[in-house]
């Protein structure tokens, strides 16, 4: 085969009811300095046993006693084995040849014409062996696919459970101390002995009082406290304050007040809702937007369209943009997922989650650590 390079002896099982023919085409392999091991059978139970073996290739005369190659390899078939398998014959009708081609075989081969074979089987062993160098990458290129949709869910979770320790550390510890300075601020302001110090301390509560403010808003984008209220308030809550920050008409239409959501849920909504309005506000250049949340006891459906400009595909495969491609990860760490459909007259981005499939992901923890893992939760931290 290759020059210089040791040859690996091929291992070949060889189907066949004549020793004479058999010895006939070893000689030609041999002729052709191929270093072949081989094994003679001829019956369908020596061919079962063979197929538990590790041959490199199969070559099989057509007729058999009691047996076919078209038989033998239809069972190479049904077992999980890849080898090439070549069929061999006095005389081979092209039906029959299309027929074996069709059901798998590599290449067939007339007993006249021996001089074909080496180069058949080189072929032979080439094409499947890269068949499986690409079966191993395709394999592969799953497995690392699979890994990277892994981490940029446990990335959406961990961002999650960050943000909701930031915000708790900013209300225990900025927000009590900004609260208990703001207390004795007033104080002073009150008991002050004169003008000028009242009039700092009275500055001083101001500065006080903007801090409190920034710290509720730096906390709210955090962990949005209003979905303490439920999705529903929470979702009415967003629309109004878009539509009066962006001025694009913004409404929720909802087919119920509320429905006892599992765990993690309604922050994956809200998300959901929160970043399909930002791209709305950013890139549709649309005047209006609808929200629609579909609650049924199997089903939580909540759609955003707008009557912008629609996108392509060429924007959703921006290198630097993962405000979609994060949807979806957030999406499925609820056992959900999101669809999106865009033409001239708008996009509607459709997020569905499963009741049943977020339910029983969620809740075991819940219920099997009560309060403890509560506070670890980023959708159930009452304590705003
Ligand atoms: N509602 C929309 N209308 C028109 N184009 C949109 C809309 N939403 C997203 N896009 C397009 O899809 C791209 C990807 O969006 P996204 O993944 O959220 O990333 P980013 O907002 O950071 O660019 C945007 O850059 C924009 O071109
Ligand atoms: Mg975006």
């Amino acid at each position: 085969m290759s020059d210089g390079a040791p040859t690996r002896r091929l291992r070949v099982l060889h189907l066949e009811d004549s020793d004479l023919d058999h010895e006939l085409a070893m000689a030609h392999l041999q002729r052709a300095g191929l270093a072949v091991e081989s094994r003679r059978i001829e019956s369908r139970s020596e061919f079962e046993t063979e197929l538990q073996g590790d041959w490199d290739l199969i070559l099989s005369d057509y007729n058999l006693p009691g047996f076919s190659g078209l038989q033998a390899l239809d069972m190479l078939r049904e077992s999980d084995r890849v080898w090439p398998f070549i069929l061999v014959s006095g005389e081979i009708g092209e039906d029959t040849a299309v027929e074996a081609m069709r059901n798998g075989a590599s290449d067939y081969l007339l007993k006249n014409n021996l001089s074909r074979l080496a180069p058949a089987m080189e072929n032979a062993i080439e094409a499947a062996e890269a068949r499986r160098a690409r079966a191993a990458a395709d394999e592969e290129l799953q497995a690392s696919r699979q890994r990277l949709a892994e981490l940029a869910q446990h990335l959406q979770t961990s961002v999650e459970l960050e943000r909701s320790a930031i915000a708790r550390e900013i209300h225990d510890d900025v927000g009590g101390s900004l609260t208990a300075l703001n207390f004795d601020l007033a104080w002073i302001v009150r008991h002050a002995g004169s003008e000028p110090v009242r009039a700092r301390a009275t500055a001083a509560l101001e500065t006080v009082t903007h801090a409190i403010e920034a710290s509720q808003r730096i906390m709210h984008n955090l962990r949005p406290a209003i979905l303490e209220q439920g999705l529903v308030a929470a979702l009415q809550w967003m629309a109004s304050r878009y539509e009066k920050r962006t001025g694009i008409e913004c409404v929720l239409h909802t087919s119920r007040d509320s429905l006892p959501l599992p765990t993690g849920v309604p922050l994956v909504a809200y998300r959901t809702a929160q970043e399909a309005l930002t791209n709305v506000s950013k890139h549709a250049q649309a005047t209006r937007v609808r929200l629609d949340l579909l609650l049924t006891p199997d089903m939580l459906s909540l759609e955003i369209s707008d009557n912008g400009r629609g996108l392509s595909n060429r924007d959703l495969a921006k290198a630097r943009s993962f405000g979609i491609r994060g949807l979806h990860e957030r999406a499925v760490t609820v056992g959900g997922w999101v669809d999106l459909s865009s033409s001239s007259k708008g996009t509607t981005l459709i997020l569905s989650i499963p009741m049943t499939a977020a339910e029983t992901e969620a809740d075991t923890p819940a219920d099997a650590h009560g309060e403890a893992e509560l506070s670890h939760d980023p959708s159930a931290w009452g304590d705003l």
